[in-house]
């Protein structure tokens, strides 16, 4: 009898311990959930995601890269350069896009894009300019 008793507590304990494990994993896991959400935070900014849609259906990956210089600078060194930039060299950057520009990062060309608007042109400078990080 008393054996069994004891057996109970025995159970009784090892069932607490499990609970305990769980809630300790849970509140890990949580925590990776908010580290997750900073990221998120970029993913739905919409002149992030407009920008880039923008540029993934433009030209402008055959020549550049997010990371690495391809024939033109990437886009980090691009938003190194103008890190926050105020609204007039924005509207300038936008304009480069538009009619081209060179000299600014070497002797190579950006050929012009007459097609894009200017408002389009702005939001792929924001967009270039969030992935300062
Ligand atoms: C033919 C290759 C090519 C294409 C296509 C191209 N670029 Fe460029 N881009 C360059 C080069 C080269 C430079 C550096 C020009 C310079 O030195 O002034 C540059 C520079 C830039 C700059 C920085 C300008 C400055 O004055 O610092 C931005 C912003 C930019 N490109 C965005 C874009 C976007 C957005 C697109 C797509 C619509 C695009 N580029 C398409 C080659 C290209």
């Amino acid at each position: 009898m008393f054996r069994r008793q004891f057996f109970f507590i025995f159970l009784l304990l090892v069932l607490v311990s499990c609970q305990n494990n769980t809630s300790t994993t849970e509140s890990a896991n949580s925590s990776v959930v908010k580290e997750g959400a900073s990221k998120k935070s970029l993913q739905s900014d919409p002149v992030y995601t407009k920008g880039l849609g923008l540029v993934a259906k433009s030209d402008c990956l055959t020549c550049h890269k997010i990371d690495d210089k391809l024939i033109g600078p990437s886009y980090k060194e691009i938003a190194v350069k103008y890190a926050d930039a105020p609204n007039d060299v924005i509207t300038a950057l936008a304009k480069k896009i538009i009619n081209g520009s060179v000299g600014n990062w070497g002797n190579v060309p950006m050929t012009p894009h007459p097609s894009i608007s200017q408002d389009d042109a702005e939001t792929m400078v924001r967009y270039i300019l969030t992935l300062n990080k």
